[in-house]
């Protein structure tokens, strides 16, 4: 039985989100919706063991994941982390060394220096790097085809683009895609602290790759515009340089990789809309949006209560924690019309794929958009009459809304634009 078919007659009380069974045909959107109607703020008890907590609130409305996302004073990213568990991934005063993991004043001053050095060059420079690697990845494919898109097609670009912003050779990229698959097993297997090997494997890698580009002294890469970068007499020293370096492997790529698969998945899906593309790519750009808002590929994060509040009529207590679900706010009808539906000339944008807005808004989205962009325009123009080929495979995953297989095929189509 799916999900969908049961979330009409389920005790909505009983039901335990973190469950794999309501994700496993994908994300339950029948059971948000009810959720959103019934039970915005519901309290979901935790029957699992290994938690440091008896249970969170789950948010699923729109407007409440854009309240909690904008108040840092009142809901934490850093007090006890970003997932149920504060040591998920890595113990938690190692965590804390990260962007995503801290509070205003920290956070502000930290953002402003990694703005003003990662920002401007990703958006303005990067399009014509992109398209040489996603026209180099297409190229290893497109003779056959048929080609499985998730490992062909996904996997490949967002780490080459990462690599090169970095400074990573690529043949390096396979010990990239080692660590990524390392930290997301950690993410998945709850195990407290369970990616610090991979962690202080990939730190060795990246402190060489850093001392090499400082020695190299180009003054265009990130290495060397992280160093000059300078806020109000502050800067970053090279340990802070190769923990940013850490998360972008944990932020920027399996997202990306998630956004492009689910993201065809669905156009494969809608075949009306595909054509709609085809016939007019000056509509891509849109469809990227729509793309953002329909996958809205990180399910949630979690914030804890620094004080006692209440929340949309719903008193919630100090420490308490509260679970964000952005897949459920990029559906809600109070935000959207007919929300359900697949569109790519909607032109509602305020999806919450990239966080619930304000301070932690994604620092990667200029980057993510422009790469989704390149990679919808190369595959629609080279990839003719694109079917799917088999069923898809998806990730075991409540909080990554994830394909790990996605069989196509397609006749070669023009190599030049
Ligand atoms: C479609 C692709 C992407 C999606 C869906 C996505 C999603 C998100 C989300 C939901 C957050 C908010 C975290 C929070 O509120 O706690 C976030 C933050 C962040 N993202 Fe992305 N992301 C994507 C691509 C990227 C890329 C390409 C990069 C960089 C290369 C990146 C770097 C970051 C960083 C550094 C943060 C932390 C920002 C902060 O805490 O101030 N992301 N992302």
């Amino acid at each position: 039985m799916t999900t969908t078919t049961t979330a009409d007659d389920v005790n909505l009380e009983e039901v335990d989100l973190l469950d794999f069974k309501w994700f496993q045909d994908g994300p339950p959107h029948a059971l948000f919706a009810r959720m959103r109607e019934e039970a915005p703020i519901r309290w979901n008890r935790l029957e699992s063991e290994g938690y440091p907590t008896d249970g969170f609130w789950s948010v699923t409305r729109h407007a409440d994941v854009s309240a909690i996302s904008r108040d840092t004073k009142t809901f934490s990213s850093h007090r006890a982390g970003v997932f149920l568990h504060p040591d998920l991934v890595m113990p938690l005063d190692v965590n804390r060394n990260l962007l995503l993991y801290k509070d205003p004043p920290e956070h502000t001053k930290y953002r402003k220096i990694l703005q003003t050095a990662f920002v401007p060059n990703t958006v303005n420079k990067l399009e014509t790097e992109i398209r040489a690697r996603v026209t180099q990845v297409l190229d290893q494919v497109v003779e056959a085809g048929t080609c499985d898109f998730v490992k062909d097609v996904a996997i490949p670009i967002p780490l080459g683009v990462l690599a090169q912003l970095m400074g990573i050779a690529d043949e390096d990229i396979p010990k990239l895609l080692h660590w990524t698959e390392g930290i997301e097993h950690a993410q998945m297997s709850g195990v407290p602290g369970g990616a610090l090997d991979v962690f202080m494997e990939m730190a060795g890698f990246l402190h060489a790759t850093i001392a090499e580009q400082v020695a190299a002294g180009n003054s265009d890469s990130l290495v060397m515009r992280m160093r000059a970068a300078e806020v109000d007499g502050q800067q970053l020293d090279d340990s802070e340089i190769l923990v940013f370096f850490g998360l972008l492997v944990f932020a920027g790529n399996d997202t990306t990789r998630n956004t492009t698969a689910n993201g065809l998945l669905a156009l494969l899906q809608h075949p009306e809309q595909l054509r709609q593309l085809r016939d007019d790519p000056s509509l891509i750009p849109n469809a990227v949006e729509e793309i953002l808002r329909y996958t809205s590929v990180v399910n949630y994060f979690v914030r804890t209560a620094t004080c006692d509040t209440e929340l949309n009529g719903q008193a919630i207590k100090e420490g308490d924690k509260l679970l964000i679900w952005y897949q459920s706010a990029s559906r809600d009808d109070d935000a959207y019309e007919d929300p359900q539906r697949f569109d790519v000339t909607r032109t509602e944008h305020d999806h919450k794929a990239f966080g619930g807005g304000g301070r932690h808004f994604c620092l990667g989205a200029g980057l993510a958009r422009l790469e989704l962009r390149v990679i919808f325009e190369e595959v629609l123009r080279r990839f003719d009459d694109l079917q799917q080929a088999g069923p898809e495979a998806r990730l075991e995953s409540v909080w990554a809304n994830s394909l790990t297989s996605l069989p196509v095929t397609f006749t070669p189509g023009p190599r030049e634009g």
